[in-house]
């Protein structure tokens, strides 16, 4: 399968004959990497100006490089740019184009560097703008939450556990749960943000450079806090990688948690919420239907990013130092993930936005199934002075004669509930109703829209 290609432009000094066909398809990353072609360009950029000043190559060789790279950039923008798989990845892809336009001195750019240091400080770069990105995602999720938490702060709706009724809860306080997870996984984007802004350029191949390269200089104009310690682990840390798609799974499952409910809440059998035809399809036998995709899909997506985290990990695992190509692999998991995460923020953003609660719904179920037992043990202690044990034991028995009667707890008559515990007064009654069941449980970050309308407020201060 050998071809009559000559040795690489780049590299093939050694070499005596090109590469195999399929060594170029499994050697290649140009196919994906060329996402990385504005960052890489900006690295670039970034070195020349700083060899530049260190006298390592001439300003004049340095305007040269940096006009013509910006050439480079402005014809792959606009897609008028001849990727080649021959030159393998972006790097050389961008090198090979600076020196057809400007000649000679395109050579003496990778003075002082190595793809090795080159690739690290180009991913980095794309995948800090990714946390930039999903930054905003979440703040954009958090305001649509907020307002369907501000709008519904009095609606009343069953609270579950184990997806039994457990206990009557707002509107505003179950979105407002997932205000608090999306606000947890911004933190955790912001802690990897900070953490990865180390620049590895200038670490070069694995151990530094004789060159005397100022490391402070080209960090610092990439927007990095300093640069990194240590050049093995410069080249070979793919940790911001790993970081970005943990926090990526971890938000994911949190869309997942909540796309799963919409899926849930918008079915017949619930009704608890209208999604709207922006963000539902019909089906092609079934006239009547109208289903929530968006929601199942997002459900969906934290598959794929999950498989990405542990495929990097997998990757990572085993390599010694320094820099290994299996690290190449690095790219198409952390490009998906990141793909199919901004897609799903933004779908579960327009979900939000556009869902209606059906008030109705929510408050008829929030009624039902004995909902209110904890408000009337908890009564009975208070009114009546019982050890909560007792107390959950006499609301058990009333249940019971509920249930066997096929009615609810605030449909038991006086005389029923007395038939239990003798000592049962009228007044009962106010405390098994929802409303007031809701408006009782007060506690910080209870359910009682007050607290929920204190939390909005927090938020709004805090992301405002
Ligand atoms: N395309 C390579 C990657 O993504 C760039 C670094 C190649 N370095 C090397 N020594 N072959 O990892």
């Amino acid at each position: 399968m050998s071809d009559e290609k000559t040795s690489n432009a780049m590299w093939g000094g050694r070499f005596a004959a090109g590469p195999d066909a399929i060594m170029e398809a499994i050697n290649a990353s140009i196919g994906f990497d060329k996402r990385m072609a504005r960052q890489d360009i900006e690295g670039s950029r970034a070195h020349a100006a700083m060899l530049a000043k260190q006298g390592i190559i001439t300003d004049s060789d340095a305007q040269a490089i940096r006009e013509g790279l910006l050439t480079v950039l402005s014809e792959i923008e606009s897609g008028d740019f001849e990727f080649s798989t021959a030159l393998e990845d972006i790097h050389m892809n961008v090198e090979s184009r600076l020196k057809e336009i400007i000649g000679e001195p395109a050579g003496r750019l990778h003075t002082g560097r190595s793809r090795n240091d080159q690739v690290a400080t180009d991913f980095k770069l794309w995948v800090r703008d990714q946390l930039d990105a999903a930054i905003s995602g979440l703040n954009a999720l958090i305001d649509v939450l907020l307002d369907q938490a501000e709008a519904g702060a009095d609606l009343v709706m069953p609270g579950f556990t184990h997806l039994q009724t457990a206990q009557p809860v707002t509107w505003g306080h179950h979105m407002m749960a997932y205000v608090e997870m999306f606000a947890r996984d911004k933190s955790r984007m912001s802690d990897a943000r900070v953490r990865m802004n180390e620049c590895p350029l200038g670490a070069v191949a694995l151990a530094g450079t004789s060159f005397p390269i100022d490391r402070e200089m080209t960090g610092a104009s990439l927007g990095f806090d300093r640069p990194s310690a240590n050049s093995l682990d410069a080249v070979s840390d793919r940790d911001f990688a790993l970081e970005f798609l943990s926090v990526a799974s971890i938000c994911a499952t949190h869309l997942s948690r909540f796309a799963e409910e919409l899926v849930i809440w918008s079915s017949a059998q619930f009704r608890f919420v209208t999604l709207s035809d922006r963000f539902s399809t019909g089906s092609s036998i079934m006239p009547q239907k109208k289903n929530p995709d968006a929601a199942e899909l997002i459900r969906a997506k934290v598959g794929r990013i999950n498989g990405s985290l542990v495929g990097l990990l997998t990757v990572m695992k085993g390599l010694p130092l320094a820099y290994s190509k299996d690290m190449q692999e690095d790219k198409e998991q952390v490009f998906d993930a990141a793909d199919s995460l901004m897609l799903a923020m933004a779908a579960m953003e327009g979900m939000i936005a556009d869902m209606v609660p059906n008030k109705a719904s929510l408050e008829s179920a929030a009624a039902s199934g004995f909902s209110t037992a904890t408000d009337l043990a908890d009564w009975l202690v208070r009114a009546l002075d019982m050890p909560f044990r007792d107390a959950h034991h006499v609301t058990g028995a009333l249940v019971k004669l509920a249930e066997d009667a096929g009615i609810d707890l605030p449909d038991l008559s006086l005389e029923q509930l007395q038939s239990v515990c003798a000592d049962i007064k009228p007044e009962v009654y106010k405390i098994l109703g929802v409303y007031n069941s809701v408006a009782s449980r007060a506690s910080y970050g209870g359910t009682a829209p007050a607290q929920v309308r204190a939390q909005i407020a927090r938020w709004r201060k805090e992301t405002g």
